[in-house]
């Protein structure tokens, strides 16, 4: 598998030095972020990183979009497909919607935090020279360059019976390390698609139920990602105003998560009779229980900070170690599940350096 590289440099945030702005009534909110003083690179390290991976979901979400959402003048690429689509609406008769919307977020998203960026005289961030992988050749498909690879996935869904659990919080590390099961284990051991690549997939029905059964695991996969990454680079911001941005943006991640592992409950339980990825009853032995019960959408309570105070509620992980949680890990996790299959070393080396700076930064109290 291709690393993320690891060199002895620093990268130069910012593209010079920053005008002292005088606070006055008007001010935009960047200009009121100048005059509270700069903000520091720390902070512009965090949110580089961030509109990188805000860059990639958007990515994935039209590729997405292209086929299984609704195209219209919010987003314009491809022209749909219909048999990924009705894939999809097995799970919901809304997910066209849903996936149109979560696509125009991740869009705004990236292009919100690059503006800033740009308001406050930092370098924002552009991956487009990496805009070289093919893409799904099915009907719908604006056949356009792509960033991520949606069609050779390996996607952990231990996130499902790790917001289930009331005994185990990946914050509080145990001895021997406690391993949260797969709730679909086949997708943890072998590539698929989560689109079809072309017109082949289309049928049989079971092949192409598979693929929406798969992207529906994968879009609350992507969606956990956000929902620990905002909270946990969010401790480590210290200007007011950045701090704002990510408690702004994160609980919409937290949002999408939450609608995306509702859906991914009503997936079609059957066997892909091409490869024989099987989608189990999650109900019944040997699952069920709370830790797999598809209408358990809640986050059960956990322990939280010390197993000396009562469970707790909460997102998870949500960590100050970068060794458990960071812009590093959640890099090698996108990295793990096939996303980036095809892309160039210096795509590694990018997306590694941001995440490097991103996980240096430190609170200034
Ligand atoms: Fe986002
Ligand atoms: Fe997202």
């Amino acid at each position: 598998m291709t690393q993320f590289y690891h060199l002895d440099r620093r990268s130069l945030l910012r593209t010079g030095a920053i005008a002292s702005t005088a606070l006055v009534a008007g001010a935009t909110v960047a200009e009121e972020a100048l005059a509270l003083g700069s903000i520091p690179d720390g902070d512009i390290a965090i949110l580089r990183f961030l509109a990188a991976a805000e860059i990639l979901e958007t990515d994935l979400w039209e590729q997405y979009n292209e086929l299984g959402g609704i195209q219209d003048s919010e987003e314009s690429s491809g022209s749909g497909n219909g048999a990924f689509t009705g894939g999809l609406k097995f799970l919901d008769g809304d997910m066209d919607q849903y996936v149109h919307d979560n696509t125009e977020d991740e869009r705004s998203h990236a292009a919100f935090i690059n503006a800033f960026l740009v308001s406050v005289g930092a370098r924002p961030v552009n991956l487009e020279k990496f805009r070289t992988l093919d893409g799904s050749k099915a009907d719908g498909s604006s056949k356009k360059k792509r960033l991520t690879n949606l069609m050779k996935l390996t996607i952990d869904t231990s996130y499902w019976t790790r917001y289930r659990s009331r005994a185990h919080n990946p914050d509080l590390p145990e001895s021997p390390p406690f391993v949260f099961p797969q709730a679909i284990p086949g997708l943890k051991s072998g590539q698929f698609p989560a689109i079809p690549r072309d017109n082949g997939d289309l049928s049989p029905s079971d092949h192409i139920q598979a693929i929406a059964n798969t992207a529906a695991f994968h879009f609350a996969s992507i969606e956990q990602g956000g929902t620990s990454l905002y909270p946990t680079l969010a401790m480590r911001v210290t200007h007011p105003v950045v701090l704002r941005i990510l408690l702004s943006i994160g609980p919409t991640e937290t949002m999408h998560f939450q609608t995306w592992q509702d859906k991914a409950g009503n997936f079609k339980r059957l066997k892909d009779p091409t490869n024989g990825l099987e989608f189990p009853e999650l109900n019944s032995p040997p699952f069920g229980g709370e830790d797999f019960q598809t209408n358990l959408i809640m986050p059960e309570p956990c322990p939280f900070l010390d197993r000396k105070f009562p469970v707790c509620s909460i997102i998870r992980p949500v960590s100050t170690d970068p060794r458990i949680f960071g812009a590093m890990a959640a890099a090698k996790g996108l990295a793990a599940s096939g996303l980036f299959i095809g892309q160039s070393k210096a795509f590694f080396k990018a997306v590694g350096d941001l995440a490097e700076d991103a996980d240096e930064a430190t609170r200034r109290c």
